[in-house]
Parts: structure tokens; sequence; C-alpha cells
């Protein structure tokens, strides 16, 4: 069987997302195996051509993986016709015009979340999407983590009897920048260039609730600016506008109620950088990146509130590891290998562009919220 190649316009690839997740470990990694196995017995052979604004950073990557096209002209990366998708990782607030500009020139598109700043602008990419006809896609990593699928499969297979809640942690200490170089970029901690946790976690979360869990009906955030001066790449003090954590109340269909905290102005103390405690009337499961322990109705010790005596319970001791049973790969690559698949041979593919503005939504209501200081119901969006 033959190979056919798929041109991949891929923008932002200079980025921290766009060149480890994305080019690396996705596109170049799925080359590296010789390519995409198709269902005919085909192999699909993704051809990135790589665009931003630094002609040196781009020659830079291109060269140092054996890659030969690349461009800071992304109309004319776009008016190829070899070219059939674009994707996106650029910062969020350049997203929403280079996706017009990539579905006016006809190509399907995949793209980093949030999709938009706004709902508004959000809904009308998918729309526009929809009536030209293109495939399109966004990314949602955190459902192909090896501890969410164990913790998706807990669920399929009804371990938990009735969900109850749902309490999750997601953070770390994110230096200033002064004494210490920040490790994750000035924008973020910027209003006005599109940072924010709110408009950063909040998209994830909607869709591992959404698609784990069942709908997300309501929402109830506070989002505060905990850091309010840090220092940026070139060690320039700056004023942090946007919010750095975000402690967030989601209601679900079935009664299930969501809380989850994102912050970047937290040290951890866990055991993974984000962690799910699920308790339902049959048995409980926390899960992480990686790890997932569950414990049963059946082994559920029982504690007796006596401040007075120590306990002698080692609590975390008494749950049981849920073994791997499968292999999981990088969790970016296995959604690229979807989308590939849903551009190639028409496979079965969720999270479009919908369910990305579903995800800007509820950071948009998360903020409105928080602002107003009161819940909000999450109204069905309008296609
Ligand atoms: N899926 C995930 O887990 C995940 C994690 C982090 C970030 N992201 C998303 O990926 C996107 C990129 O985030 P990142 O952390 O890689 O950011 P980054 O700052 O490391 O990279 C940003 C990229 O955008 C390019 N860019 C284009 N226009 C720009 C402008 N006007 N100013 C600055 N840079 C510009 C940069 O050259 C660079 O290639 C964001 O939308 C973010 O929300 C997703």
């Amino acid at each position: 069987m033959g190979r056919t190649t798929i041109g991949i316009v891929m923008n932002g690839v200079t980025g921290r997302m766009g060149l480890r997740q994305h080019l690396l470990r996705s596109v170049l990694a799925i080359r590296q195996d010789g390519g995409l196995p198709l269902r005919d017995g085909s192999v699909l052979w993704p051809e990135p051509l790589l665009v931003g604004r630094s002609e040196a950073k781009l020659r830079d990557i291109a060269e140092k993986n054996g890659l030969t096209e690349w461009t800071t002209d992304l109309p004319a990366a776009l008016a190829r016709p070899d070219m059939q998708i674009y994707f996106d990782a650029q910062v969020t607030s350049a997203r929403v015009k280079a996706l017009q500009m990539a579905i006016e020139a006809g190509k399907h598109i995949y793209t980093e979340k949030p999709v938009a700043e706004t709902l508004e602008q959000a809904v009308e990419l998918a729309k526009v999407a929809d009536a030209a006809g293109i495939k399109h896609g966004v990314v949602q990593d955190k459902l192909f983590l090896p501890g969410l699928r164990k913790l998706a499969r807990l669920v399929q297979s009804g371990f938990f009897g009735k969900i109850l809640s749902v309490r999750g942690e997601f953070g770390y200490w994110v230096f200033e920048g002064d004494w210490q170089a920040a490790q994750r970029p000035s924008w973020n901690y910027r209003a006005a260039d599109g940072g924010g946790i709110v408009l950063d976690m909040f998209p994830h979360w909607h869709y591992v609730l959404e698609q784990v869990f069942g709908p997300v009906r309501a929402v109830t955030a506070r989002a505060v600016t905990h850091i309010d001066k840090r220092w940026d790449e070139e060690g320039t003090a700056y004023e942090a506008t946007a919010d750095d954590a975000a402690y967030g109340l989601f209601e679900l269909d079935g009664g299930i109620v969501a809380q989850i905290n994102s912050s970047w102005a937290v040290r951890v103390n866990r055991d993974e950088l984000v962690e799910f405690q699920v308790d339902g009337t049959h048995g409980s499961a926390v899960a992480g990146l990686h790890h997932c322990r569950i414990q049963p109705r059946a082994a559920t010790p029982k504690p007796v509130w006596d401040p007075d005596v120590p306990t002698t319970q080692r609590f975390r001791d008494q749950w049981q590891t849920v073994p791997d049973n499968d292999v999981f790969p990088n969790g970016f690559r296995a959604q690229w290998e979807q989308f590939l698949r849903y551009v190639a041979e028409d496979a079965p593919y969720a999270g479009d562009l919908w369910a990305g503005a579903r995800g800007v939504q509820i950071a948009e209501l998360g903020l409105q919220s928080s602002r107003e200081g009161r819940r909000i119901e999450i109204p069905e969006l309008d296609r």
C-alpha cells in the first residue's frame, strides 16, 4: 500500500506547546515511527510547514529537525494547495484572526485551546467553519492522560455507583521572575494579552467534566490575582493584571458537584500537579496525570473523630492502585492521530470548535460569576 502526504501549516511552533508537544512529540514522532497507518493499509505522512514571526527561530527549528519548509508569511502558506490542515498554537490573542484566515482558505483546522478570548468569537468561528464544510478540532489533551483514562474507565465500569462529587486540585508555584526566572510566559499574567488562569484552565475542566461525567449546567467562581507584580522574560517588572488563581464550583447533571481549584500561586503537597478525587456511593478514586487509586465501598475504613488522640490509621495507604492494562502514548500525539484519521478517512472524532466554544463559555461565565459574586447557569449554545 502507498503513502499519502498531508500538508500541515503549523503556526506558533516556536512556543512552549507548539514546539515540544505538537511538533516534536506529535507530528515528528509520528514521522519517526514511519507515518500514521490508516485503515486501508496505507500510511499517512504529515509534512509540516513551520510558520511564525521569527525567520531565524523557524530556520533553527527546521534545521535541527531535518525539515526544509518554513515561512513568516501566513497568507502564502495558506494559499498552498498541498497544505490541507492549519494548526494554531500561537498566543491566545492571535488565534481568532489566523483561524478565520485558514477557514477562508478552505483548510481543515486543528487548534490549541482556548479557541478565542470571547464566546462571541468562538461561536462565530464554529459557525463559519461549519458553513465552509471544513473539519475542525480543538486540543483536549487532558482526556488522554493515563490517570484520567483510568478514571474514565472506572466511570464506565459503574465502579462509583452514584457519583456524588469531584474535587480537583491543580497548580504549582510559578516564580515571579525576579530572583528566579518564571517557568511560564509573561503574557499569561497580563489580561490585555489573553492571560489569566480562568481562560487557560476552565476550558480544560469543561471538556474533562463534560466527557467523563456529563454536561455542566452552572458555574460559581472566584478568580483572583494573588501576585500582582511579576518580572518578564527580559527581567523587566510588570503589573500582573490577569487572574492567577480561580476557585470554581461546577454543577453537573445528576446532581454531581465538582469543585476545582486552579492556582499558579500554590505550593504542591500532592502526588501530581493535578489530582481529582471522585466520591461515589460505591467507591472513591483519586486520579492524577499518570496514576489512579481507588477505595471501594467494602474496603472503606471507619475513622472516628477524636482530636485528643493522634490517629494511627495511614489513610493514604488504604487505597489500591488501578493497573495500566494499556499502553498510553503522549496525549497530544494520540489526539493528533485521531484528528489526522478524521481528516484522512473520516474516522470518528469528538472535540470540535463547538466543544471549544463551550470551554470559552465556561471561562467567560466563570469570570462573570466572580465579578458579580453569584452562581450562573450555563445556557445551550445557539447554533
Ligand atoms: N493544551 C495545553 O495543555 C496547553 C498548555 C499551555 C498552553 N496552551 C495554549 O497554547 C497556546 C500557546 O501557549 P504557550 O504556553 O506555548 O505560549 P508561548 O508564549 O510559549 O508561545 C506562543 C507562540 O505564539 C507566537 N506568537 C504569535 N503572536 C504572538 C504575539 N503577538 N506575542 C507573543 N507571541 C506570539 C510566539 O512566537 C510563540 O510561537 C496558548 O493559547 C495556550 O492557551 C495549551
